[in-house]
């Protein structure tokens, strides 16, 4: 199925949700966090022909945050086979704030799924003790993805979360008291944070997560990044866990594959046709972009899009 979309149709959406702005917060337990302007907010889609539309802020960069995840998550896969994976962490929705401790203690240091933060800190432990150095692979891998050589971390933003990173450090320690864990937890609570402050703008997002589009494969890049069935798998996981405690909302009123971050950006992936990137720096209670989220809920309905 092909669809048609335009420049004009995501402005027209973009004005449609501006009045929201001003209802939502800016995340501000990450103080470097606090200071973006909350009037921005931009969109851009990517479609597996490789056309991009684009509206808004869409070329102004972002801390992309937990949308991070997504990609930690696919270099994993790349270097660790299934079991090795699934074993260290769950795939099933959490019900609680991304940064909850309260399952992790009853469920013996091993996360609900690698979309939580503690999830991805697993994933993070796993990056350092099979690439030598992670931080570097993971830029090479963004930049691989987006073709441009220029996409960087955030480092204040990532000193910013160092300093305010607590909770991170209790939920990292408490893993480790339970044996799951293999490095040192400061090296990989920093490889984490670094993710966390990649700064991109939702173009360069848009064609960064065209893979998950596109059965694994990336524009522009001849070798497969994953398989198809790696593909349709994170697509799951984005589904049930990709915004969550507001996963379930987001499929019942958007119905597309997603990641939030606490940035303001959501990714989000309709299988055979799109990527599509909003940002909007405000956040609900469940920490996902408010008016982001009604933007897309506004995108799926024009266009008659969703996964079911
Ligand atoms: O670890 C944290 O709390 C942040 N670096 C990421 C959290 C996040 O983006 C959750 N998203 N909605």
């Amino acid at each position: 199925m092909t669809t048609h979309f335009s420049h004009e149709l995501l402005d027209d959406i973009l004005h449609r949700v501006r009045p929201l702005i001003g209802t939502g917060k800016v995340a501000d337990y990450i103080p470097a966090l606090a200071e973006v302007s909350p009037h921005q907010l931009g969109i851009a889609v990517c479609t597996v022909g490789g056309e991009m539309f684009t509206a808004g802020d869409a070329y102004q960069r972002f801390s992309i945050q937990s949308i991070s995840k997504v990609l930690s998550l696919t270099l994993a896969m790349t270097r660790y086979n299934e079991s090795e994976i699934w074993t260290r962490v769950g795939k099933e929705p959490s019900g609680l704030p991304f940064n909850s401790l309260v399952l992790l203690e009853m469920e013996k240091g091993i996360p609900r799924n690698p979309f939580i933060n503690a999830g991805a800190i697993i994933v993070a432990d796993m990056l350092q003790s099979r690439l030598s150095a992670p931080r570097q692979r993971m830029l090479d891998f963004v930049r691989k993805l987006t073709g441009n050589d220029d996409i960087s971390y955030d480092l204040r933003v990532a000193r910013s979360e160092l300093e305010h990173g607590s909770r991170n450090a209790a939920i990292a320690f408490l893993m480790k008291s339970f044996g799951n864990f293999e490095n040192n937890v400061l090296t990989v609570l920093e490889n984490y944070f670094h993710y966390c402050a990649l700064s991109m703008n939702c173009a360069e997002l848009a064609t960064c997560f065209a893979y998950l589009a596109n059965g694994g494969h990336a524009p522009g890049v001849s070798d497969a990044i994953i398989t198809p069935l790696q593909s349709r798998q994170i697509n799951a996981l984005m589904l049930t866990c990709g915004m969550y405690d507001g996963s379930g909302e987001f499929a019942f009123r958007i119905g597309m594959p997603g990641k939030s971050g606490v940035g303001g950006g959501i990714v989000c992936v309709v299988p055979n046709e799109f990527s599509v990137v909003v940002w909007s720096p405000e956040l609900d209670g469940s920490g996902n972009s408010l008016a982001g989220c009604a933007a897309l809920e506004m995108l799926s309905a024009k266009i008659g899009r969703s996964i079911f």
